[in-house]
């Protein structure tokens, strides 16, 4: 049986026409990208939430819409802290639970527990306790699954990063729910960084940004272009053998034949 492989884009800021770029970047150029790349060797692409730039407007959306309506991809997306849920929900026709955009996409060999972890106004995320119940619920079935949603579960390391993650009882509460049940992996993106780190029994893993990359410089919190970047899990019957790894297109994606077997 082929294995099942999921792509996970975070993070691309598209801003709206007109509206100002961060520096030297080129998050259009890099979805676009990594949108293409990513399609042509998963069974599902799913995007981890700050879809648009800053603050969730109709000309960011506007930007966003025109990035997806010129590749042929179909996406799953995640409420990131600069995206507005509701407004996403109606935009994109996704499917949600309670006002959140909280849902389950089937894949192949297993499922994506989608999260809503962004709340209005909030940098930091959360999850309340019906969303945890409604998590403990979907993995009860012992399904091959990953968890994904936009704040990670972890610290990175960085006071100015570590405020805005998922806030301290969510962590517990994730952490009690997600130890009673065998998960592949929770994964997010928010950090702009690509780290991993053991969590409940499984791995979290945090996604880079497709638009552009945070680092410590000191005591600064540094950004500069990123490249088209996503992560790629996958996995064999009933969830056997799960990889997860960085995958970076390359400018042409030019490859060379170095030994055939
Ligand atoms: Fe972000």
């Amino acid at each position: 049986m082929p294995r099942t492989v999921i792509a996970q884009i975070s993070d691309p800021h598209i801003t709206g026409p007109g509206d100002e770029l961060f520096e030297g970047s080129d998050p259009v150029g890099n979805l676009t990208k990594a949108l293409q790349h990513a399609s042509q060797r998963s069974n599902a692409v799913l995007i981890t939430g700050d879809c648009v730039a800053r603050a969730g407007t109709d000309n960011e959306y506007r930007g966003f819409s025109e990035v997806l309506a010129s590749v042929d991809v179909e996406v799953a997306l995640c409420a990131g802290n600069h995206d507005e849920s509701e407004k996403m929900q109606r935009l994109y026709s996704l499917p949600s639970r309670n006002g959140r955009l909280d849902y389950v996409l089937a894949v192949p060999e297993g499922k994506v527990v989608v999260m809503d972890s962004a709340r209005l106004g909030r940098g930091d995320g959360a999850l309340d306790r019906d969303q945890l119940e409604w998590l403990d619920s979907e993995l009860s079935d012992g399904v091959p699954t990953l968890i994904a949603m936009h704040h990670p579960c972890f610290a990175t390391g960085g006071k100015a990063l570590d405020s805005v993650r998922l806030d301290d009882a969510s962590i517990v509460g994730l952490t009690d729910v997600v130890a009673r049940h065998d998960v592949l992996a929770v994964v997010s993106g928010h950090a702009h960084m690509t780290l991993s780190a053991p969590f409940a029994g499984t791995t979290a893993y945090i996604c880079p940004s497709v638009a552009y990359e945070f680092g410590f410089q000191g005591r600064n919190l540094m950004h500069r272009p990123g490249l088209p970047q996503y992560m790629e899990y996958s996995w064999g019957t009933g969830g056997s053998a799960f990889m997860a790894r960085v995958v970076t297109v390359a400018p042409d994606d030019q490859w060379f034949i170095m030994e055939s077997f």
